[in-house]
């Protein structure tokens, strides 16, 4: 079943509006809720008293009107008189600053008094509510993350790296420690990298940023052990960040559970200024799917202006269906919005639920309840379709961590150089996954690996055998320059890709934003003007490739940018430079011909269109995110199943609409 609703804090409102509530979720097509997630004070009010009461009045109410509930567990806000009786448990920043109660994810992920506490009122909750027959689900927390750095969490990362190490004379080679005299002869010398250390051992970093992300990994694991042991027929999700999110490991931290959700917001108050982007929303979601490679939810799907102090551009409308339905075309089988009712008091005054702050329903209600009537009908169609790209981008959380410690150069991050090729992509109009290194390739046709500066044996031989059963690589510069300690290879890079790339790395710059170069490629398909490039540049010796694209300027003109090598039907592209989003889509659409693809349907500027396979029905999510109506042309006769209208020939798409079409059935 599609579920579909919304976050909902009946704790915020009298008991008399729960029933109007519910009410008027049900006329907008709503089957489940989110409760509780941050009512630890509520249903644990004083240490070891709890009551559930209220929130089985409020369940019993929703359940009337046909509204089943995912309850959240609440330890992401933990109450006062926890935090005053052991400020122990406050973490501790990067700066050395403890954190102060005022408002919340204030947590040390590592303190066992924390984890006793928790494991208190979630095993209270799952007790409570194992057998409930409105209840179908759990999420743990909300949005884990923020590093710790407090002296537990440094015993903690003591003990995790004697786990992993054994030996102290294996951990100082593995980190280079002779480099200032850093040789530890006892575990209990090892310290976090906390910025009053000033830059830190790249190894020891890295490792800390690993340590961090398994505390809330293994944070996580002991909430859905005890509710799975409770609960066992009730599905465990966590509420995930989305793809800029680069604090945790997230494939990891997805392992434990039945299915990732995650939250988006197109419209948000810091980016105020900014209009909203959809490629934004389309990678997120796609490195969601590909956490677990499997469908997602929804968890906060916006619903309305976002603000905290400011208050953000308001959603136009049409808006809030279409972001729903892009995340149903990327994935989503589940959605839930953020939120109800807009709080009249808190941090998040200005965070618009559905009901304005009067209880009043908005024209946001009004959207999302068209949008309710509409998935009534063809959740069933769209619910479990699956997503199947034969493109993947590969996401290193190593590689974004090790970034994270050094940069390289300023204008340079991994996520945005990942989201500039995955814009090129979406530009040359396939669909993407996004992969862990070591992760299955055999269904994809063409892999990209950018920036994968921390490369692993197991990641270089997968790649190794892609290619050489016939599929395309295409790996950028920086990818290969570290091993798993975070040292650099003692080899020609890209390392451990060399040969297969066959190509070596002479030298490389490092440019600031007032020197560039520019590159020719000097191969058939591609274009003859010549292409701005900067940042970094590669000078390349190749070793078996042959040149795609020479640098024109400064002492390496001439010299290889771009190179191909070919191994049987398969091809390895090593780009050593990076440009503006013209260079990404001409080699994106470059790449897509190598590999043999086309586009899935050609589609005007400002128009995306992805697709999803209910077995062998083929769902294609046509969306305007202009604001002007928008024509395109069809490729076959479809069926538009938001409309039961057929498609050909040339169709007109509204603004802020979108066509869900199907191959039309011949009479
Ligand atoms: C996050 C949180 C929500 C809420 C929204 C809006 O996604 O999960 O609790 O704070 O942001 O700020
Ligand atoms: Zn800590």
């Amino acid at each position: 079943m599609f579920r579909f609703g919304v976050d909902y804090y009946p704790e915020h409102w009298p008991e008399e509006r729960w029933p109007i509530d519910a009410k008027l979720m049900a006329e907008a097509g709503m089957n489940v809720v989110r409760l509780a997630e941050f009512a630890w004070s509520k249903m644990e009010p004083h240490d070891g008293s709890y009551d559930f009461e209220w929130l089985d009045r409020a369940i019993s109410i929703l359940s009337v009107n046909n509204i089943q509930v995912i309850l959240g567990t609440p330890t992401a806000s933990p109450p006062p008189w926890l935090m005053t009786q052991y400020p122990e448990l406050f973490r501790v920043r990067d700066n050395g600053m403890r954190v102060t109660y005022g408002n919340r994810r204030t947590y040390c992920p590592n303190h066992p008094t924390y984890h006793a506490y928790t494991s208190r009122i979630v095993r209270a909750m799952a007790e409570h509510y194992a057998e409930h027959p409105s209840v179908i689900g759990w999420q743990i927390d909300n949005e884990l993350g923020e590093r710790c750095y407090c002296p537990v969490c440094q015993q903690a990362f003591q003990q995790w790296l004697h786990a992993c190490y054994k030996s102290l004379d294996a951990l100082n080679e593995a980190w280079g420690t002779i480099f200032w005299s850093h040789v530890y002869t006892d575990w209990r010398q090892i310290p976090v990298p906390a910025l009053t250390g000033g830059s830190p051992n790249p190894g020891l970093a890295l490792d800390f940023y690993r340590f961090c992300s398994d505390s809330y990994v293994a944070y996580q694991k002991m909430q859905v052990d005890l509710i799975r042991e409770r609960a066992p027929q009730h599905f465990i999700t966590h509420n995930f960040m989305g793809f800029r999110y680069d604090q945790i490991n997230y494939f990891d931290l997805a392992r434990d559970l039945d299915f990732v959700a995650w939250d988006s917001y197109p419209r948000m108050q810091w980016t105020f200024a900014k209009d909203v982007d959809p490629v934004d929303a389309a990678l997120s979601a796609d490195a969601m799917r590909g956490l677990k490679h499997q469908n997602f939810w929804m968890m906060e799907q916006q619903a309305g202006q976002g603000g905290w102090e400011m208050v953000s551009v308001a959603p136009r409308p049409g808006e809030l269906r279409l972001w729903a339905y892009q995340s149903i075309a990327h994935g989503a089988d589940g959605m839930i919005f953020f939120r109800w009712r807009t709080a009249r008091f808190g941090t998040e005054q200005y965070w618009h639920g559905l009901l304005d702050h009067d209880g009043t329903p908005s024209r946001r209600y009004d959207e999302i309840k068209q949008m309710g009537a509409e998935i009534q009908r063809l959740g069933d169609t769209i619910h479990g379709a699956e997503v199947k790209p034969e493109v993947a981008m590969m996401m290193s959380y190593d590689s974004r961590f090790a970034f994270q410690i050094q940069q390289n150069n300023p204008q340079f991050t991994y996520p945005n150089h990942f989201d500039q090729f995955y814009r090129g992509l979406l530009h040359a109009g396939v669909t993407v996954d996004i992969v862990a290194p070591t992760d299955d390739l055999s269904r994809y046709r063409l892999v990209i690996v950018p920036a994968m500066y921390v490369t692993s044996q197991e990641a270089a031989d997968n790649l190794r055998h892609f290619a050489q059963r016939g599929g395309v690589v295409a790996v950028t510069q920086r990818t290969g320059v570290k091993d798993e300690a975070n040292r650099v290879v003692n080899q020609r890079l890209p390392g451990l890709l060399a040969e297969l790339c066959g190509v070596e790395v002479e030298e490389y710059d490092s440019l600031p934003a007032e020197m560039q170069n520019c590159i020719e490629f000097t191969f058939p398909d591609l274009p003859t003007n010549p292409l701005t490039v900067g940042v970094w540049c590669d000078v390349l010796k190749p070793t078996s490739a042959g040149v795609v694209g020479r640098y024109t300027q400064d002492y390496y003109a001439d010299k290889p940018a771009i190179t191909m090598n070919t191994l049987g039907s398969g091809r390895v592209i090593y780009i050593g430079t990076m440009g503006d989003h013209i260079f990404y889509n001409v080699i994106a659409a470059w790449l897509i011909k190598q590999a043999g693809m086309l586009p899935l349907l050609t589609v005007p500027e400002g128009v995306e269109a992805t697709e999803r396979w209910q077995g062998d029905q083929r769902l294609l999510f046509v969306l305007n995110h202009s604001a002007q109506e928008q024509t395109l042309k069809l490729d076959a006769h479809y069926t538009d199943l938001l409309t039961s209208t057929l498609q050909n020939g040339t169709t007109r798409i509204g603004a802020r609409d979108l066509l869900i079409l199907t191959e039309a059935v011949e009479e």
